[in-house]
């Protein structure tokens, strides 16, 4: 078996040096006794052995009188350094350089008049610590949803815990981004995590098994074991020390890897590949006797002494049987192990072979250790994915990424769904982006959910696809933002009317055509140029990426009527017109779609009126006499009064050319009642 450590492994930079001034002050003259404020590491090992040479722990500074007090790596605010002075302590500051320029960034940025915002985990000390150093005015925000639900400030300094996902840092810039005129970033991430995550992932692609070496208690170790198993890698084990290792573990590997976290001493790396070396040697040794005392090869078989089986134990296998209602598997014991078909998967199959095949490699829960009548070990893969379940989801709940869930069925408030083989649930709110009348259709598919609840204890796992919903919709409308050029002519859909204008769905994303924008002509309500459904082309009129907003025209995909009006209308022109509204100070007629002009009050009659509607109303068809053509300001004057006098005029001159030259009857006759109306 070949053995791989990962290119990066254990101590960071921080905790080493951590370590080293421990180390140096119990080995000179520092004033006795020596004390770490908290923990110097996450490893309980090394804490022992600190122990060993006299380093204490406290966790109060109050209760120190005298000595050397050592402050580690995560760092403390400033009230700790003056209590320190106060009781005329020899202060060690082992605080990391990337914590210190995090806290130094806290205090600057507050004098200068920034509201600081620190996106790490609320409870850390090192986070506590940074907001101390701000005089406690700083904010911390875990995710994107408590960065959005910050008050709106025109200055914001943006910190990060050193540990923090990069990627939800740069999701919560995004986010202040847009609710300050001016954000200051301050990028204190350290990379060491991330280096070791990255090469014990590329480890796991190498090797079989993975022995992950590192205190239990510690996050970012779990966090590593979880990433192996991300990665593909089916045998993760955690382990404090090399003591804990087993030889079973590695029969089948060809190839095993090492990795530890931040936290974790070379010499217990050390111990741990020295360890799995001498398996090596070990199994070499078993085969040769073996081949001795045989004359031939004979496959490897584990013996019990090899294997130490309890109950309650998870350990790796490998299915070599499938019948309908059970399975057995290969635990390298003596006796093969049984599935029964409840013990399986959730929710149970009807047929084991629907979900597991032979030659499969699984990890299975020890139920019972001692073989039943029939000389099995009684098995459960459903348990052991389950307690594999709840690490995941925790990761899950942790890094904020998306799992897969199948819709079982649906309950009262909402669905039932599997996840890694653990119910949970989706209520109806969180089912989708909008409220779903009936649920029933989602039974049977599979969604990516994000859980946003957990409680071991009850069992509860709480999912949300709205939350994946909301996350692509925020992508989706962030790209047709960045897209949509003002001035281009774009297809879209309408998607819903409102008193003050219409949404077209543009590929994703609603924009507004303002009731003002629908058409040239003047419109009472949106349904009277759209319904719902209409699929129009519209022009970009304004594209608001900070107020997620885009402004549509759906009048100006066609040509002005009025370019073509100004040229048509002259002066003195006589021209049938529908009245379209009765204003204060007179009528508003439509010559043609589009094109308005106005008769002014004291042009609708040959008498004097006191209000439009006395002589007109609205949808009333009427000739008017265009009195002038204001280009400039689109405004067209007219007469009612004077379209008459014309067109009587008219008549009039028509009679004249039939009349023959001598008769009778005078003019004056025959048109008095027009010459009395005039005076
Ligand atoms: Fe410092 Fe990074 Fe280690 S912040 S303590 S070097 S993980």
């Amino acid at each position: 078996m070949e053995i791989i450590t990962a290119a990066y492994s254990g101590f960071c930079y921080g905790v080493k040096r951590a370590v080293n001034l421990t180390l140096e002050a119990v080995s000179n003259d520092s004033p006795r006794p020596v004390r770490t404020l908290g923990p110097i590491i996450h490893n309980p090992q090394m804490v022992s052995y600190l122990e060993s040479k006299g380093v204490r722990v406290t966790d109060d500074v109050t209760a120190v009188t005298e000595g050397t007090l050592i402050i580690r790596s995560h760092g403390v605010g400033p009230e700790i350094y003056r209590q320190a002075e106060e009781r005329r302590l020899l202060l060690l500051d082992a605080t990391c350089p990337h914590v210190k320029k995090a806290q130094l960034a806290a205090k600057k940025l507050t004098v200068e008049g920034y509201q600081v915002v620190i996106a790490g985990e609320r409870d850390h000390p090192e986070v506590r610590g940074i907001q101390e150093w701000s005089g406690n005015c700083a904010v911390v925000v875990e995710n994107t949803e408590e960065a959005a639900a910050l008050p709106v400030n025109s200055r914001l300094a943006l910190i990060a815990q050193t540990t923090f996902s990069a990627t939800i840092f740069q999701e919560i810039t995004a986010v202040l981004r847009r609710q300050c005129e001016e954000l200051h970033v301050e990028s204190t991430i350290c990379t060491a995590t991330d280096q070791r995550r990255k090469a014990a992932i590329e480890l796991a692609g190498q090797v079989e098994v993975i022995v992950v070496a590192g205190g239990k208690n510690s996050a970012n170790t779990a966090r590593l074991a979880q990433a192996c198993r991300d990665a593909g890698c089916r045998q993760v084990y955690l382990v404090e020390t090399a003591a804990e290792l087993q030889p079973a573990w590695f029969n089948e590997a060809k190839k095993a890897g090492i990795t530890a976290g931040a936290s974790t001493p070379d010499w217990i790396i050390e111990e741990v590949k020295q360890t799995m070396e001498k398996f090596n040697e070990t199994e070499a040794e078993e085969e040769k006797n073996t081949q001795n005392e045989s004359g031939d090869f004979i496959a490897h078989i584990k013996t019990e002494a090899i294997v130490r089986l309890e109950t309650g134990t998870i350990i790796p296998g490998k299915v070599v049987g499938v019948r309908k209602d059970e399975v057995f598997v290969d635990i390298g014991y003596k006796g093969e192990g049984r599935i029964s078909l409840a013990e399986l998967d959730y929710p149970v199959p009807e047929n084991a072979a629907d979900v597991i095949s032979e030659g499969q490699l699984i990890n299975v829960l020890v139920l019972d250790a001692d073989t039943d009548v029939n000389g099995h070990v009684t098995l459960s893969k459903i348990q052991a994915d389950r307690i594999v379940a709840w690490e995941e989801l925790e990761k899950a709940v942790q890094d904020k990424t998306p799992v897969e869930a199948k819709i079982t069925g649906v309950i009262k408030g909402g669905l039932n769904a599997a996840v890694f083989g653990l119910r949970a649930f989706i209520p109806a709110s969180q089912s989708a982006l909008r409220f779903v009348e009936d649920l029933q259709p989602f039974v049977g598919q599979t969604f990516l959910t994000l859980p946003i609840e957990l409680d071991q204890s009850k069992q509860r796992i709480v999912l949300s696809r709205k939350a994946i919903l909301a996350e692509e919709q925020e992508k989706k409308e962030q790209e047709i933002l960045a897209r949509l050029q003002p001035g281009t002519i774009i297809a879209g859909t309408v998607t819903r009317l409102a008193d003050f204008g219409a949404f077209v769905d543009v590929g994703g994303m609603d924009g507004l055509v303002h009731i003002s924008d629908l058409a040239w002509q003047r419109v009472k309500t949106p349904a009277e140029v759209v319904t719902v459904g209409d699929a129009v082309q519209v022009v970009v009129l304004k594209v608001d990426p900070a107020a997620k907003r885009i402004s549509l025209s759906l009048k100006q995909v066609e040509r002005d009527p009025w370019l073509d009006a100004v040229d048509e209308y002259n002066a003195n022109d006589l021209l049938p017109g529908t009245v379209t509204k009765i204003a204060k100070f007179g009528a508003f007629v439509e010559l043609k779609k589009g094109v308005e002009g106005l008769v002014h009050l004291s042009e609708l009659s040959d008498r004097r009126v006191a209000s439009a509607e006395e002589v007109v109303s609205e949808g009333q068809k009427v000739t008017v006499k265009i009195l002038s053509v204001d280009k400039q300001n689109k405004k067209i004057s007219l007469s009612m009064s004077q379209a008459q006098q014309d067109k009587e005029r008219a008549e009039f001159q028509q009679f004249l050319d039939t009349q023959p030259q001598s008769g009778t009857l005078t003019l004056g006759d025959q048109f008095a009642h027009l010459f009395k109306k005039q005076d």
